[in-house]
């Protein structure tokens, strides 16, 4: 399918982009990982599905212990997934076919394996080597206890000691999440200029874009001080309330405004349109949209979407949250269903509780944490079919709202969570770090299933996935859905086709709609066209109207429950 909108250099604000987590995607050499060469010989399947966008999940050097969110080398692309030159030919084959390029930046830590890390611990206490990141003396007559009480996001204190050449204890260094994350310091000059100089050097290759990992931390209030204790654990908490020192701090602004000169600068360039999305899960909303004023990024990841309860007045009140706060600043609104740090949505929708129901709470509070929701869920059993038969209404519903919507692979194929890896095999840092409390995310990170009847089901050749798929994924392969104009990876083609040709989608207009009875969800998008989404256990009237694309077949021309619909009215 071609794509009439890759050269509008606004193509963001309607853009559907598709995750890739490049470790899981595809396997060209066959050697268990999934690698960049993976990505390029599938452009042709995204190019199919109708995506805008591709956002590729950390692919530079990296140990991988936390999945390549430890970077330790900004430039380059891990050996493990390929070389620039197959970042190069990606970028450029991906264009080629219409489809924009983001990867993600990590501009709140590196990998301890990152050589300015290893400088600053063989250098002496208070050295500009040191200066890169935060190190601090401890606390205590010998310096024993940490700097301050901040906790890691991954469990434990948020500080490690580091060793002397000599052997002895010596300071202390910062990581707002695993020991091998090193926080830079952002207060020291030379790390808003190496950043600046990682723009240039990946936009300059033609990427359009970057997803900026943690997008409210970077800056800290200098003056590093304890915050309020956490029960649970004894530590600070890592809720992100108005004036905490670590999170949305007021730097932040600062460093986003720079980093969206350097963006402008590439806008007269042959594809322009270079943008930032913001990874921050930040409560109230009005503090989000903060982040998209038009001299910071561009769009922000709607969380609030993802962690919504499957219910008419939950999915609502997010809707008519989100689209107004976000009209306010000018920016256009993302949706969300799943990503890799979150269990994915066939298996949320699949449990008793489908997640945060927006109506019953007011949201002041911290946001909540993924990882421990993940945790709870990961308790609850599944009604998967359920799950599925949600899913596939939940992407009528994303893609049918105003701006851009994001695919994390695998939904298309209506995955669900892998709930059973066996703990041996874990690799999510939230395991060891909370001492086997919580699985973390492994569950939604499990290669994907392209072909055939039995592990790797074509991920790669023969070799085993780095994570076991599961058996029963041989009914969910891309090449079996592919064939059955029923499956999900038909509907989310049908979705997407309609969504790029229908010019009602490519307008900002949304009015909510009544209608009479049951747990429903209906809007109208621009003048012809109305979405419905029938949350309840009964089948709905539907208004009257031409269907355009249905999640399940309507049944006396009734919209059953947990189903979807799209009229042309
Ligand atoms: C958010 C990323 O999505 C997650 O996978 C990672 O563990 C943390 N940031 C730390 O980089």
């Amino acid at each position: 399918m071609s794509n009439p909108h890759f050269l509008d250099p606004d193509w963001w604000r309607h853009a559907v982009v598709y995750q890739v987590y490049p470790r899981s995607f595809a396997d060209a050499d066959n050697d268990g990982t999934g690698d960049v060469r993976g990505i390029t010989e599938k452009l042709p399947y995204l190019a199919e599905l109708g995506v805008d966008a591709v956002w590729v999940s950390p692919w530079y050097p990296s140990p991988l212990l936390d999945g390549g969110y430890d970077v330790a080398d900004y430039y380059d692309i891990s050996p493990d997934f390929g070389t620039l030159a197959d970042a190069d030919a990606f970028i450029a084959k991906a264009h080629e076919l219409g489809i924009r390029v983001l990867i993600d930046l990590v501009p709140n830590h590196s990998s301890w394996e990152h050589p300015w890390f290893k400088e600053a611990l063989a250098a002496a206490p208070g050295s500009p080597e040191r200066d890169r990141y935060v190190f601090r003396d401890g606390r205590g007559a010998d310096g024993e206890l940490p700097p301050n009480n901040w906790a890691s996001i991954f469990g434990g204190p948020a500080w490690t000691r580091t060793t002397d050449p000599d052997g002895t204890p010596g300071q202390w260094y910062l990581h707002l999440f695993d020991i091998s994350q090193p926080d830079w310091n952002w207060d020291n000059p030379e790390i808003p200029a190496m950043f600046d100089d990682v723009l240039r050097f990946w936009f300059d290759r033609g990427i359009d874009g970057f997803r900026v990992d943690v997008a409210d931390a970077m800056a800290k209030d200098p003056a590093l001080p304890d915050v309020a204790v956490d029960p649970h654990t004894g530590l600070g908490t890592n809720d992100k309330r108005v004036g905490s020192p670590q999170w949305d701090h007021a730097g932040v602004a600062t460093i986003q405004r720079r980093w969206r000169a350097v963006a402008d600068e590439y806008a007269d360039t042959e594809l322009g349109g270079r943008v930032f999305v913001a990874e921050a899960y930040l409560d109230p909303i009005e503090r989000l949209v903060e982040y998209v004023r038009p001299d910071r990024l561009h769009t922000t990841f709607n969380f609030d979407a993802l962690i919504s309860a499957w219910t008419a007045d939950s999915q609502r009140a997010v809707i008519a949250k989100t689209v107004p706060a976000h009209e306010s600043v000018g920016a256009p609104t993302t949706w969300v269903l799943g990503n890799h740090d979150n269990t994915r949505v066939a298996t949320r929708y699949g449990k008793p509780t489908t997640g945060k129901d927006y109506t019953a709470v007011e949201h002041e509070d911290a946001a909540l944490d993924p990882i421990e929701l993940g945790a709870a869920l990961h308790a609850m059993p599944t009604d998967i079919d359920l799950g599925r038969r949600r899913a596939r209404a939940a992407a009528l519903l994303e893609f049918a709202l105003p701006g851009g919507a994001y695919i994390y692979q695998g939904e298309e194929l209506g995955l669900d969570e892998v709930e059973d890896i066996p703990e041996e095999l874990l690799q999510d840092p939230a395991w060891e770090r909370s001492g086997h409390r919580v699985r973390g995310r492994d569950g939604c990170r499990v290669p994907l299933p392209w072909s055939g009847e039995a592990p790797p089901f074509g991920f790669g050749l023969d070799a085993s996935p780095w994570l076991p798929q599961p058996a029963r994924w041989a009914d969910l392969t891309a090449e079996k859905q592919d064939a059955d104009p029923a499956s999900t990876l038909n509907l989310y083609r049908a979705a997407l086709k309609l969504r790029r040709e229908r010019a009602d989608f490519r307008t900002d207009a949304l009015a909510f709609h009544a209608v009479d009875g049951g747990d429903v969800l209906a809007f109208t998008r621009g003048s012809g066209t109305l979405a419905v989404v029938n949350f309840g256990a009964e089948p709905v009237e539907l208004p009257a109207g031409e269907v355009l694309l249905s999640s399940v077949d309507l049944v006396d021309g009734r919209l059953p429950s947990d189903a979807a619909v799209w009229l042309a009215v």
